[in-house]
């Protein structure tokens, strides 16, 4: 059981994070107030984005192209866990350990990792707001029952040490759960799972002499027949984040052309955002630990005259256009051409039509995004949470630049650098650079452009000219079968039938 002494002296902890950064005793105060009534253990809103390891291919979108300073924590997906062992399995070593980046040296001597593990461990060590969270599931793993492990207690111990293990070893500040539904009989194991997760981490920090805690979060469902299956009470304390999936109210699944992402009523889905976070409220979830999910996606509907009306299909992918699978289509490629969009102020909720083509897409516009954004500021909430990075625009179509915009101030907690016993010698040594301190490059409010340190790649650690690199850089090896089916269905929360 998660003892109310370790839950002390976690929140103690916490507020020491912060307390590092506070200049003066009233000041403190002031701060640990906040954090206390508000904030949990983060002091300024989160902007939380899904990085996913099968954009770096065709979608070329590189641990470089994060915008550092719109971003509190990057979740980086997907790690795969034994349905059996309960371990935790990376699912792409080219993408996540492998892969040389223009400024990777292949002679090194030792153990390195390479691959986003280096790129986004770079950004870390530059930007010290910046945690990297590893997201273990999704749906299609959790589809695949990958989370059975999780009744047998001597299997939950073994995913808790891996978790630790990752994490010291990949330089991670924390682990992400993405459990695509737990069935009533898993609930409260569920709920142990977590509870383990962060007796373990508190541990795992003490020992490493630690001010900030490591994270833990889990995504979750806002569709009434899967929320009722998370133990809250018993995972709210030891949570840091509930990353509420509040999309996917409608899809292929359908039997209407409908909103996927409103925020209130819900014709014909009966889905809404509103319902979804009174209930986790009501349940006991501390405000201050809810992450509004938000779309930078959209889902199709063809033949319809309109929305809330019969459909049929949802189109082909059209991976040119920004439509990697048939039904969904990035943000950045919307609106069609020649569709005009509707934009609903009282069930705050958007769509595209062409009349022409009869096509309706359901996906949330910076109006829409600023809308939801003051709700989640209204209500306490932690901040926004993104699916995904790779899919928004540049500029001031932005949706991720749009919600910081309305929200203020970002959290500046400061991530992990220190992490002395990698099993690689480039994090153990911090790639043989000095980071930058905390507080030094905070995500301040304001201004359009990118990150200053974004674009550049983390320096490596061999500083001498490196020798020309194999032609596997040139033309990087195709992805595996893995990652080619891949995983991105965009973890449909509520409405895809077991
Ligand atoms: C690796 O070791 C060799 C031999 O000791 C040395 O010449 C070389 O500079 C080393 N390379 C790096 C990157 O440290
Ligand atoms: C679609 O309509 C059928 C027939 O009325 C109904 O049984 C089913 O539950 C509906 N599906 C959804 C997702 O609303
Ligand atoms: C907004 O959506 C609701 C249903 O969700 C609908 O009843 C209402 O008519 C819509 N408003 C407009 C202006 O379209």
């Amino acid at each position: 059981m998660f003892s109310k002494s370790s839950l002390l002296s976690y929140v103690t902890l916490a507020l020491g994070a912060s307390s590092a950064i506070a200049a003066s005793i009233p000041q403190r105060r002031a701060q640990e107030e906040y954090q206390l009534s508000r904030r949990a253990d983060t002091n300024g809103y989160v902007s939380i984005g899904y990085f996913v390891n099968w954009g770096i291919y065709a979608r070329n979108f590189q641990p470089a192209d994060i915008k550092v300073d719109e971003l509190t924590h990057i979740l980086y997906s997907f790690a795969d866990v034994d349905p059996t062992s309960g371990e935790i399995k990376l699912t792409d070593t080219y993408a996540d350990t492998d892969k040389h980046y223009p400024d990777d040296s292949w002679d090194t001597n030792g153990t390195s990792v390479y691959g986003c593990f280096k790129q986004l461990y770079g950004l870390k060590l530059k930007n010290r707001h910046l945690k990297v969270i590893l997201s273990v599931g999704g749906w299609t793993y959790s589809l695949a029952k990958h989370f059975d492990f999780v009744t047998n207690e001597a299997a939950r111990a073994t995913f808790v040490s891996s978790a630790v293990t990752m994490l010291e070893d990949y330089g991670l500040d924390g682990i992400d759960i993405d459990f695509e539904f737990p069935e009533p009989e898993q609930k409260e194991a569920f709920g142990k799972l977590i509870v383990e997760l962060r007796t373990a981490f508190d541990a795992y920090q003490k020992g490493k002499g630690d001010d900030v805690p490591y994270l833990i979060s889990a995504a979750v469902s806002a569709g009434p027949d899967h929320y009722v299956n998370y133990d809250i009470k018993a995972m709210d304390a030891p949570i840091s984040f509930w990353n509420l999936m509040a999309y996917d109210y409608a899809g292929s699944w359908s039997n209407y052309s409908a909103d996927q992402a409103n925020l209130y009523n819900g014709e014909t889905t009966g889905f809404n955002t509103d319902q979804a976070i009174k209930y986790f409220l009501g349940e006991g979830a501390t405000p201050g630990k809810i992450s509004l999910g938000m779309p930078i996606y959209g889902r199709s509907f063809e033949k319809t005259a309109g929305i809330y009306q019969p459909y049929d299909g949802i189109g082909t992918a059209d991976q040119s256009g920004g439509s990697w699978e048939a039904g969904t289509w990035d943000y950045k490629a919307l609106p069609r051409p020649g569709a005009k969009v509707i934009e609903n102020t009282t069930s705050v909720a958007s769509y595209s039509y062409d009349e022409t083509l009869q096509e309706l897409i359901t996906y949330d516009t910076p109006n829409i995004i600023k809308m939801k954004t003051e709700y989640l500021v209204k209500n306490k909430l932690a901040g926004s949470m993104w699916w995904e990075l790779s899919a928004d625009k540049q500029g001031a179509d932005s949706l991720i630049a749009t919600s910081k915009a309305a929200m203020g101030g970002l959290d500046s907690t400061p991530n992990h650098v220190n992490y002395p016993k990698s099993k690689y010698d480039n994090i153990k040594n911090n790639l043989g650079t000095t980071p930058a301190e905390p507080g030094s490059a905070p995500p301040s409010g304001g201004g359009e452009g990118p990150a200053p340190s974004s674009s550049e790649p983390s320096a490596p650690s061999s500083t001498a000219a490196p020798p020309p690199p194999p032609s596997s850089t040139e033309a990087p090896p195709p992805p595996p079968t893995t990652s080619s089916t891949p995983v991105p269905t965009p973890s449909p929360s509520t409405c895809k039938r077991k």
